[in-house]
């Protein structure tokens, strides 16, 4: 997926400063925006009242958030997390590669609200010029905040909070036992502010343009702009600014609109759900009107998938993916995700014997809410939506065996393949 696209009823907020000639260097930034004003921990209480959750999936209030950190004793931490882990997702990519100064402009925000003198900005370690143009552009930059760029393992569960902080200390990027949480105990056991680096960029044009600003896009319940990554069977995949609240189907038409009949949409990407393409359309781009639908806005991906794919290949695939990627330390992620990946890969490839869906079911609620972090709940948030969604399917497959669009090019990305 390396169309970028930018397309915002109410004009561009994040992406303003986008070019297609390249990224942009610090002049470019300050002509777009300004140079970041001097804020203090009163820009606490503006993101509050903007109303800005947390974008890399959860949703959390990210003013509480600062406010529980901010609040803790002695000096504090902020680390920006970049890692995207998400394979379907792009956003948090483009900001970095192309706005990487209004992300560094969130960090020194951040910092300067919580009185934290330490930043991290983590991103993958295999993206070596990705690292490089990063240390690059804080060279560029005077903050008062130190900013250490870090490189991080690529695991799927090594960019979740609690192990980027674990990793961060010297020990294993894998998601440590909570409490205490990140922010009471983070990096070097001080209070540490874990935000996702898109948070970061809407953190620095509040810091400008105030919350008034903010919240006159988007809804009053969810107020703002996000980042989209619209992908699959549309004309042209990409990553899209638009406002909280916009319909679904508006988000794939931004994308140029269908390219093939849809037989239903992933909406949250690998951590998300399925929903039939039908149902989804009006659904508004919000974590409750999502929610309430059967789905899951996470960190805003749409991916149409064509009437003519295997709705339960594709998933056998995200959940092989998603089993490998556990950070082995619990028992649902130990025995668990691999016993749902051999049960879904039997339904999606084999079937024909009657057992695949019930081995499934019974699998199902062995492995939900009894890891330590969120990684098994996820999967099973997806199984779950398959084969509600391809009921009928999953029935065939079960008693007849496959259907023809397993012969397919899988459509959903993952790491390392080329599609
Ligand atoms: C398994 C797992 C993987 C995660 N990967 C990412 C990631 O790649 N990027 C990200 O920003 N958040 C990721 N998160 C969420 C983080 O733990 C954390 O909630 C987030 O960085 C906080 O930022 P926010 O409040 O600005 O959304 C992940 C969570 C889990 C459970
Ligand atoms: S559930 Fe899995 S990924 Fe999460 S902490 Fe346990 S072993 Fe690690």
């Amino acid at each position: 997926m390396n169309t970028i696209t930018v397309g915002h009823r109410a004009g561009p907020r994040l992406l303003a400063g986008l070019s297609y000639y390249g990224p942009a260097g610090l002049p470019d930034h300050h002509r777009q925006h300004g140079p970041l004003p001097a804020v203090g921990r009163r820009l606490i209480d503006v993101v509050d009242a903007a109303g800005l959750t947390g974008r890399g999936g959860a949703g959390f209030p990210t003013g509480r958030k600062m406010r529980i950190v901010a609040g803790g004793r002695g000096s504090k931490v902020v680390v920006a997390n970049g890692c995207e882990g998400e394979p379907a997702s792009s956003k948090d990519r483009l900001l970095l590669t192309m706005l990487p100064h209004l992300v560094l402009d969130g960090l020194a925000a951040a910092a300067a609200a919580i009185g934290a003198r330490d930043a991290y900005l983590c991103v993958h370690d295999h993206e070596a010029s990705l690292l490089e143009s990063l240390q690059a552009a804080v060279a560029a930059r005077k903050d008062s905040v130190r900013i250490q760029v870090s490189g991080v393992p690529g695991r799927y569960v090594a960019s979740e909070q609690s192990a980027l902080v674990q990793y961060l200390n010297g020990g294993a990027a894998k998601p440590a036992f909570s409490p205490p949480r990140p922010q009471e105990r983070g990096v070097r056991g001080l209070p540490t502010l874990v935000n996702n680096v898109e948070t970061l960029a809407h953190l620095a044009l509040i810091a400008r343009y105030g919350d008034r600003w903010f919240r006159s896009a988007g809804l009053p319940a969810a107020p703002g702009t996000m980042l989209v990554t619209v992908g699959g069977a549309v004309r042209r995949p990409g990553v899209y600014e638009i406002e909280l609240g916009t319909p679904v189907g508006e988000a794939v038409a931004r994308a140029g609109g269908l390219a093939e009949q849809p037989q239903a949409l992933l909406v949250g990407g690998y951590f998300g759900a399925w929903l039939p393409a039908g149902a989804a359309w009006p659904v508004p781009m919000t974590h409750a009107a999502l929610k309430a639908a059967g789905g899951a806005l996470g960190a805003g991906m749409v991916i149409a998938l064509p009437a003519s794919s295997c709705l339960l290949a594709e998933t056998a695939r995200i959940v092989r993916y998603l089993a490998d990627e556990g950070a082995g330390q619990c028992g649902p992620c130990v025995f668990g995700l691999p016993a749902l990946a051999n049960a879904m890969a039997d339904l999606a490839y084999h079937g024909g014997r009657g057992r695949a869906g019930r081995q499934l079911a019974a699998l199902l609620p062995l492995v939900e809410r009894r890891g330590a972090c969120k990684h098994p709940d996820g999967v099973t948030q997806l199984i779950r939506s398959a084969v509600r969604v391809a009921a009928r399917d999953a029935r065939e497959h079960d008693v007849a065996g496959p259907c023809r669009g397993i012969t397919r090019e899988p459509l959903l990305p993952l790491p390392g393949e080329d599609l």
